[in-house]
């Protein structure tokens, strides 16, 4: 027999969901009642579960299976009706956004952080996603995080683990827990959307896929889709096997940690796609051969030739971007006379625009791009419609891209991340900056005049919400632009982000190296804000 236990307890001051979720150390979450007083603090900001279904996953890292039984126990003590959990405790993230949907679910819980490292001394995080199957709103996580402030007790019941890895249901009080296939209802999803013959005919001739899971969740998934489904050499998809510490890596899919693939792809006799996946598989990485796609590139390039997908062949209803993201998607927005919208970071600011059916697909600097197939951004979806762009095209990455910029033109962009720095610098780095806004305008820089100066802030057409501080902007006379804001997602100190972005008209030089095409708007970037005054860095810890 179990029974409810209510549990005292005392707040944490630090659970401020950021962009995505909570994100802290493991060692923090394994202090007594870390994780429980955050789980209460979401459940006691929602109504109406009473008897509905929560869908629980993760993307396996440490503390991945400890946590899901915790919130198991805790979702029954709470009234849930019904939990739909990943084998092994394993969902991606877009697969719990998919299963969400599909099971007509309340909602989910999904613990991943993403890219950061694992392991007992990375990092964990926890969020909760709704109905729609995307991310929590910015009004509802603000509840949350008032509600962990004042949480005095929580609710949990008194019972056995459940086997996570045994597919099958099984009873936690007056909860029924179904243990499902992590991959097989995604998979199927993912079917219906793109050409699976024709990728499937490609990759049989010449045409050479080669996947890195980094030790992550889309392991499982990569051996169906691809392997199974469409025939691809198991030798071609590499660090299959999720661990618990990503196999001492970091699962963060660009060209540092991804290297092996980039490698391999800069090769004569590369494969025609290489890509990869995060930690939770939301996130991807393109590359041609000899041919880096940047995400901002990546977004544009699937906005213009989405239609050749099934699942778009009718075309777009319109497309969004994060503020941060290149204008690249603009330009295809504006050439084929689509709404195009842009957004704070963070997928979560997609959810209406998705929900209303005014976009179809949208996406972020930050190697995330999706469709309204789920509510989060889709790494293995992004892979599929490049082979699905591929095999319609028949032309290599490298190729499209030319064409592509011949067409639009090219947004010559780079993010530098100065990581690790003093938050308190760092925020006095950004108090002048804004103090600073409205002499701006008319400022002559070596990259160029200073047309307007603003801080980001965004008008939610759909729920009329207004969220406001998502990044200072300077804009330049023709459209280069650089921007600044701090991580929402970093654990220790804080992440100073500068986005520098150039455009270059179809009929200019499309092919020069990025950092030159930037040169002088870094050197501005770094000037303007004073970023070695403020934080004693020269330069970024990394550039994507
Ligand atoms: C980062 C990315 C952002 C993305 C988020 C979650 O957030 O910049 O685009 O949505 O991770 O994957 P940040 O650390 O910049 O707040
Ligand atoms: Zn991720």
């Amino acid at each position: 027999m179990s029974r409810t236990l209510t549990v005292e307890t005392t707040p944490y001051d630090d659970q401020k969901p950021g962009t995505s979720g909570l994100r802290k150390k493991v060692t923090r979450f394994q202090e007594a009642n870390y994780l429980e007083n955050f789980v209460q603090s979401i459940f006691d900001s929602l109504e109406g579960f009473q008897g509905q279904t929560l869908v629980v996953g993760g993307d396996g890292r440490y503390h991945n299976a400890q946590a899901i039984q915790t919130i198991l126990k805790m979702a029954a003590a709470n009234g849930f009706g019904r939990a739909v959990v990943g084998q092994g405790g394993l969902l991606s993230t877009p697969a719990v956004s998919h299963l969400i949907r599909k099971n007509e679910a309340f909602g989910g819980i999904i613990l991943s952080a993403s890219h950061n490292p694992g392991g007992p001394d990375g990092d964990f995080g926890i969020k909760f996603n709704a109905a729609n199957g995307g991310p929590a709103k910015e009004s509802l996580t603000a509840k949350m995080f008032a509600r962990s402030k004042v949480i005095d007790r929580y609710q949990i019941l008194d019972a056995d683990d459940v086997d996570l890895d045994s597919i099958g249901t099984s009873r936690l009080g007056g909860m029924s827990v179904e243990i499902i296939d992590s991959v097989a209802d995604y998979a199927d999803l993912m079917e219906t959307l793109f050409d699976f013959d024709a990728i499937r005919t490609m990759l049989a001739g010449a045409a050479t896929l080669l996947f890195d899971a980094m030790h992550a969740v889309t392991g499982p998934y990569a051996n169906e889709i691809f392997g199974k489904r469409l025939g691809v050499d198991s030798a071609h998809i590499i660090n299959a096997k999720p661990k618990t510490d990503f196999g001492g890596g970091h699962p963060d899919p660009n060209l540092v940690h991804a290297k092996t693939i980039y490698d391999a792809a800069m090769k004569a006799d590369g494969p025609d796609l290489a890509a990869a996946s995060d930690g939770d598989g939301d996130r991807n990485l393109i590359i041609g051969r000899g041919c880096f796609v940047s995400p901002s590139d990546s977004l544009a390039v699937i906005a213009a030739n989405a239609h050749l997908a099934p699942a778009h062949s009718g075309g777009l209803s319109g497309v969004a971007r994060s503020m941060p993201t290149s204008a690249a998607t603009d330009r295809v927005a504006e050439a084929k006379g689509l709404a195009c919208y842009e957004t704070p970071t963070g997928w979560k600011f997609f959810g209406n625009l998705l929900d209303s059916g005014d976009i179809t697909i949208c996406g972020e600097e930050s190697a995330g791009t999706g469709s309204n197939h789920v509510r989060e951004k889709d790494g293995i979806w992004a892979v599929l419609m490049w082979l699905n762009i591929l095999a319609a095209r028949t032309m290599s990455v490298a190729d499209i891209m030319a064409d592509h910029w011949a067409t639009y033109g090219r947004n010559y962009y780079a993010r530098h991340d100065f990581e690790e720095v003093d938050a308190e610098s760092a925020a006095n780095l950004m108090r002048r900056l804004r103090e600073r806004l409205s002499s701006y305008p008319g400022t002559e820089t070596d990259a160029g005049r200073i047309q307007t100066a603003d801080e980001f802030s965004y008008f939610d057409p759909v729920d009329e919400s207004l969220t406001e501080g998502q990044g200072i902007r300077l804009i330049f006379e023709g459209g280069s632009r650089i921007v600044y804001r701090l991580s929402g997602t970093g654990t220790v100190g804080a992440t100073l982000r500068v986005y520098i972005e150039r455009y270059e008209p179809p009929d200019g030089e499309l092919d020069k190296p990025v950092p030159e095409a930037l040169a002088e708007l870094i050197a501005v970037s770094r000037s303007e804000a004073g970023i070695e005054r403020f934080t004693g860095r020269t330069e970024p810890d990394v550039i994507t």
